[in-house]
């Protein structure tokens, strides 16, 4: 099918689009030292093809299996350097998750293992259910319910696999690209020819100028020159522009091929601006020339179709096929280059290229997404239940400048009849930029504004060096700052307030500094930010870090951290650190404690316990706009569901389409935020010209309709780990077609399938769908019939038109009062919309709680699902029914209640919530009598006829609305359509 292989393809710049990311801030591969060995390795094994053979094997005589059965572990030497040790671990867990650890033993210097302390919820459980056997050549381990799993770990040369049913599904080390660089200490030249250029190095890489490194040419017959290369690459210090790294523990990288053998393509590995299944960089046709990058960065103007890094790193990789889905956790914390290559369509070969750390990598064996989501979430935690006002709208700018203007922002919104729900306050809220000290000329009266006006304030973790400012004093007075290469004193650099510091967040002397700080009253009789009330929530930016004047706009790789470990080593979990704290910090206010809201740019696996992320500073483009739907799909598959993209691009003036369009994207993102540069127009929906200003208006009232349907789905998350944005893979996992559509996607169960408009000019849109189903149109009603083998519908989509479509089974509790914020909307009726499906049944759900507070966890909360079913020859029964009553262990958020109560605090407090409307979509024909079971009156209702689920032709469904069935919310009722 054509049309979808051209799905997703980003475009390049426009003409009117300047180039201005700055590709010299930041390394490509060949710029950095221990990418360029790494590649090398992978171009001399592919060169030497199958005699090239892996110097890793695993000690036979060393092998041992714990008395529990699920640990295994053994020595592993390499041929190449026979006095280095090395130690193997490979554990099984309860859910069939292998975890593969190794590590130099008794090395000269300790390299980095504990980055999955900081990404992991707990110590995971080890199963008591694999049996291990070693034979001549292998160690094998076989589990799971049918015996159907075995990890094989092949002694030599080493190889480690995966099998379901005997077939690979993930191996490591199957091409023989694992090594540790063991630590050394610097041997003085022997010799100091210039190196010859390696493989990869174009005229961006010389003059990056590695020539300083001392060169050892080994001889060519040399089995470690066969396998490292002839010349010493960059092992002891490197240059990058005018930065030296003076890299003290010499080198220490990580190389290891993951295959993944019958899966065609891999997701995952955010946060990249490409598409969702991701393009091979090297092979055959590789799109891209440099591999995927993980390393937290502050890109100023990023390319919209580009491999590099950006501000977040999630090290977890999905492979797919028609058969499985698998994935592999590889936690490190270091910079990570990743080469994704299909040499068939059958089979993907990726290469993990890491600075530091040790091997720690985590096999997730599926079969289905929904396993693979599980096993994962088991592991680094789901996303929180948030609070239900961040589901609203965010506006924002840099900058609102004074409390005057917020208060005339929040007032044009009222005039005009626009909810939102929050506004927030950029940077220059602070005085010089030192965060909790408001400008007080602009902003005089903090307390008061942020009582009249929802606002929020950002938070940067970069501290102004001036001791009047007390957040800075005290974090220096506790010796918690990061410090520089010497290990003495504090790190300098340049950020928004001039010469500034940071602190270390890996030094748990910070944490309850940090979280004091934000208490509005002072504690201990130390300064606090009194000016503050515990309504505000923040906003956590620049947390890569980013650091104008470092290399790669961060921080020197060689600071020092706590415990002494170098940047380098936990550069990638820096920024979650920082979220964590100001999130344990926003809850901490007030006790008991209310759900923070806490939004972050720099994230890590693991962060999608501490907030939202949003896809940092995007430009005003139709291709950001398009490749952003991507990136926040991507960020889900990284179980990091609460994500999105600012509307409207953060850079740039869009016109008014695109803004409009921008607001259909953001509208249905979980994250939902319309953000802009401090150079831009002003640009608030209430500014907008009519037609333009009516469309926004209600794409903003109906992102509020929908605010249950995406509470729901966050329970849903909340307790599965399932993302919400579900792109067709996962819904359809069978469906090869669907396996590269990355522009359309479902939300959460609701059945709900949204495609938006990115296309300028576009008047109508092709939607895919993979099923012999009945999808109606949301705002008209019109029906759709799919096909089972994959149909491509077209559909209209002037400006003020939507595709988004109701899925033929499922029914969906919306509130269609129209409301200035989601705070007024609690005690509001529901409508049910029933989308009846082809076999004339549908489901649903709806979960409420009071949204604020922690009271769901104690059992507070309605959990109801919907049905319908049929009903006598050609009636339909609608009923509600108590799922908390039925399944409270899986209710929410990672408690399991053994009990719920269905009068509880909450159910009390929302007991006169009734449902005003039930729309029943696709009757087959007009019903003779609605009634409410074992009542005798006659609802009131209408029907319109029209197309009947049942029928396999498209055209406007039938339409009956039920009027005010009187019933509750709360309550189990029927209604019964005869
Ligand atoms: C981060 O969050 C988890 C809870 O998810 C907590 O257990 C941990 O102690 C936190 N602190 C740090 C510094 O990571
Ligand atoms: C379908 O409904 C639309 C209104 O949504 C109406 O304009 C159109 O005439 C209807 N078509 C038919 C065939 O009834």
């Amino acid at each position: 099918m054509r049309f979808w292989s051209l799905v997703g393809v980003v475009t390049l710049l426009t003409a009117g689009e300047t180039l201005a990311f700055k590709a010299h801030d930041f390394k490509t591969c060949s710029q950095s030292g221990f990418c360029r060995r790494g590649r090398a390795l992978s171009a001399r094994a592919k060169e030497a093809k199958s005699s090239w053979v892996s110097p890793y094997s695993v000690e036979p005589s060393s092998v041992s299996i714990s008395a529990n059965q699920a640990v295994f572990s053994a020595a592993v030497k390499s041929s190449l350097y026979p006095e280095i040790n090395f130690g193997l671990e490979v554990r099984i867990h309860d859910d069939g998750v292998a975890r593969v650890r190794m590590d130099e033993v008794g090395g000269l210097r300790k390299r980095y293992d504990e980055a999955a302390s900081w990404a992991l919820i707990a110590e995971p459980t080890i199963s008591k259910d694999v049996k291990w056997t070693t034979g001549k050549k292998d160690t094998r381990a076989v589990y799971g319910q049918k015996k159907e799993i075995e990890v094989v770990v092949q002694h030599q040369p080493l190889r480690i696999s995966l099998l379901r049913n005997g077939k690979e599904q993930i191996v490591l080390n199957g091409e023989g690209l694992l090594h540790m660089e063991h630590f050394r200490n610097k041997v003085e030249a022997t010799t100091t020819e210039q190196p010859e250029p390696v493989e990869g190095e174009g005229a961006e890489g010389e003059e990056s100028s590695e020539k300083a490194e001392e060169q050892v040419v080994l001889k060519a017959e040399n089995p470690r020159a066969w396998f490292e290369g002839d010349t010493e690459d960059a092992l002891f210090e490197e240059t990058f522009s005018s930065w030296t790294d003076s890299k003290p523990k010499g080198p220490e990288s990580l190389s290891i091929d993951i295959d993944f053998p019958n899966h065609g393509v891999v997701y995952g590995i955010p946060q990249h601006a490409t598409r969702l299944a991701l393009p091979s960089t090297t092979g055959k046709d590789p799109t891209f020339d440099d591999p995927y990058r993980l390393y937290n960065s502050d890109v100023f103007e990023y390319l919209a179709s580009s491999p590099v890094s950006l501000y977040g790193s999630i090290p977890l990789m999905h492979a797919h096929s028609t058969e499985s889905t698998v994935a592999v956790f590889h936690v490190v914390g270091s910079d990570t280059w990743i080469d994704v290559s299909h040499e068939s369509d059958k089979s993907t070969q990726t290469h993990w290229i890491s600075e530091s750390g040790i091997l720690d990598t985590f096999l997730l064996p599926g079969p289905t997404a929904e396993d693979v989501f599980k096993q994962y979430t088991r592991l680094t935690g789901t996303s929180v239940m948030p609070a239900h006002w961040s589901l609203g709208y965010h506006q924002c700018r840099w900058n609102y400048v004074s409390s005057e203007d917020v208060r005339t922002v929040q007032q044009r919104f009222d005039e005009e009849d626009m909810p939102v729900d929050v506004f927030w306050l950029d940077i220059e809220y602070a005085e010089d930029h030192k965060y909790f000290m408001w400008k007080d000329k602009n902003f005089p009266d903090p307390v008061e504004m942020t009582n009249d006006v929802a606002a929020n304030v950002i938070v940067d973790p970069h501290l102004k060096r001036n001791d009047d400012y007390p957040a800075f004093k005290q974090a220096s007075d506790l010796g918690i700052l990061v410090k520089p290469p010497s290990g003495q004193g504090e790190y300098e650099g340049w950020c928004w307030p001039g010469s500034s510091s940071w602190t270390d967040f890996f030094n748990p002397a910070s944490w309850d500094w940090w979280i004091n700080i934000f208490k509005p009253n002072a504690v201990e009789g130390r300064w606090t930010w009194t000016k503050s009330t515990t309504d505000i929530h923040i906003w956590n930016d620049m947390n890569e870090p980013s650091v104008f004047n470092g290399p790669e706009i961060s921080m020197p790789r060689d600071n020092i951290h706590y415990g002494g470990w170098e940047h380098r080593d936990v550069h990638n979990i820096n920024g979650m650190l920082f979220s964590n704290l100001t999130y344990q910090a926003v809850a901490a206010r007030t006790d008991p404690p209310q759900r923070p809201f806490v939004l972050t740019r720099a994230f890590y696996a693991g962060s999608q316990r501490f907030g939202a992320m949003w896809t940092g500073d995007n430009l005003g483009t139709w291709e950001h706009m398009a490749v952003g739907i991507k990136m926040v799909l991507a960020n889900n598959l990284g179980g990091f569901s609460f994500a999105g993209s600012d509307v409207g691009g953060f850079f740039g003036n869009p016109e008014p389409e695109m803004l409009v369009r921008w607001y259909q994207v953001g509208a249905f993102a979980p994250f939902f935020r319309a953000h802009a540069h401090i150079d831009t127009k002003r640009r608030e929906p209430f500014l907008l010209d009519e037609p333009y200003k009516g469309i926004v208006k209600n794409i903003l009232r109906l992102r509020y309709t929908l605010l249950s349907v995406w509470y729901t789905a966050f329970r849903e998350t909340s307790v599965t780990g399932m993302p919400i944005l579900r792109p067709q893979f996962i819904m359809f996992p069978k469906d090869k077609a669907g396996f590269t559509i990355d522009d359309q996607y479902y939300i959460g169960s609701s059945g709900l399938l949204v495609k938006p408009v990115t296309e300028k000019g576009a008047i109508d849109a092709k939607v895919y769908l993979a099923e012999d189903q009945v999808y109606y149109d949301y705002l008209t009603n019109f029906a759709y019939r799919g096909s089972s083998k994959g149909k491509e519908i077209t559909v209209p989509a002037a400006l003020h038109q939507l595709p988004l479509f109701l899925r033929g089974g499922s029914i969906l509790a919306t509130r269609e009062r129209p409301r200035r914020a989601s705070s007024l909307m609690h005690h509001d009726p529901f409508t049910l919309k029933v989308a009846l499906s082809q076999a004339g049944t549908a489901r649903g759900e709806l979960y409420l709680d009071d949204g604020v507070s922690y009271d769901h966890t104690k059992g507070y909360f309605i959990w109801r699902e919907f049905s319908a079913a049929k009903s006598g020859k050609k009636g339909v029964r609608i009923t509600s029914k108590d799922l908390g009553k039925t399944k409270p262990a899986e209710a929410v958020d990672g408690v399991s209640l053994a009990s719920y109560d269905p009068s509880n605090k909450f159910v009390q407090s929302v007991a006169d919530v009734r449902v005003e409307k039930v729309v029943v979509l696709g009757l087959a024909g007009k019903p003779s009598s609605v009634k409410v079971e074992g009542q005798n009156e006659e609802l009131v209702w209408e029907y319109v006829p029209g197309v009947a689920a049942s029928e396999k032709k498209d055209g406007n469904a039938s339409v009956l609305v039920i009027k005010d069935p009187r019933v509750l919310v709360k309550d189990d009722w029927a209604i019964v359509i005869q």
